[in-house]
């Protein structure tokens, strides 16, 4: 399996409190990987600390091969890897067509025709690019964050909870908008509260739970999994 992202026994936190003990997860090009597991379990932790918006004290994060530890954010996203924050993750008082291009700050080549891929990506929000992104639904905020962070072509995107207080039809849209934006070939981390829903989407998942990796596997396996069912689920 050629992993576009490996995460190897990473150690995290914030002060003197550690929250990731060791965490390790991969994923693989044209995967969609779910990150699972209870509040406070350290699941944006991972991200951040994937991303650089958190140091890493112990072990690595690989992207493509390439070692990107500790690496900042402007710099891993210019190499290939995007991130949407689980929460402001639009700038309300800019527009639409403001927001996007501040997705792509670091690199200005090939602007206009980035933007009009990510429309016709997202036509929903297209003919409002004008408008304040603050103008828009908590659900088309959403699919302008995951516009925004395609801006730059990431060979792996990043989410957290794209789905969180949503509605159940806006949750289908997104999960839709993430699958397309997948068969266009970027490979997705999700992680995810809506645990039912991420494991019947995704292709693998880990279950994280106190800064640990506590299970892993083929995700609709892990729906099937009884611990997990019992644990994580609800079930
Ligand atoms: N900026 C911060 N400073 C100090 N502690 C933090 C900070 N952010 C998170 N924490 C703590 O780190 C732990 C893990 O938080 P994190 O947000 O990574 O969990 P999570 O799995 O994403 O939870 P949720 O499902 O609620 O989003 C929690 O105990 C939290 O209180
Ligand atoms: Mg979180």
């Amino acid at each position: 399996m050629t992993a576009v992202l490996r995460v190897q026994d990473v150690v995290a936190g914030y002060g003197e409190v550690e929250i990731l003990h060791g965490v390790s997860i991969a994923v693989s090009e044209a995967e969609i990987v779910a990150v699972i597991g209870p509040n406070g379990a350290g699941k944006s932790t991972l991200l951040k600390a994937i991303f650089g918006l958190v140091s890493v004290r112990g072990g690595r994060v690989e992207l493509v091969g390439r070692d990107v530890t500790n690496i900042a954010p402007d710099r891993i996203v210019q190499s290939g890897m995007s991130y949407v924050p689980q929460t402001e993750n639009v700038f309300p008082s800019l527009t639409i067509n403001e927001n996007l291009e501040m997705g792509a700050y670091v690199r200005r080549d090939g602007l206009r025709d980035r933007l009009e891929r990510v429309y016709d990506l997202f036509p929903d929000i297209a003919p409002r690019r004008a408008e304040r992104a603050g103008r828009l639904s908590g659900g088309q905020r959403q699919m302008l964050a995951l516009a925004r962070a395609l801006m730059l072509d990431p060979k792996v995107l990043l989410l957290d909870e794209p789905s969180a207080s949503l509605s159940p039809k806006m949750v289908d849209s997104i999960f839709e908008k993430i699958g397309d934006i997948n068969r266009g070939g970027t490979a997705i981390l999700l992680v995810e509260q809506n645990a039912k829903e991420a494991l019947s989407f995704a292709s693998r998942a880990y279950v994280l739970a106190m800064g640990e990796n506590r299970f892993e596997g083929e995700a609709k396996e892990m729906l099937d999994n009884e611990e997990v069912g019992k644990l994580y689920l609800g079930a």
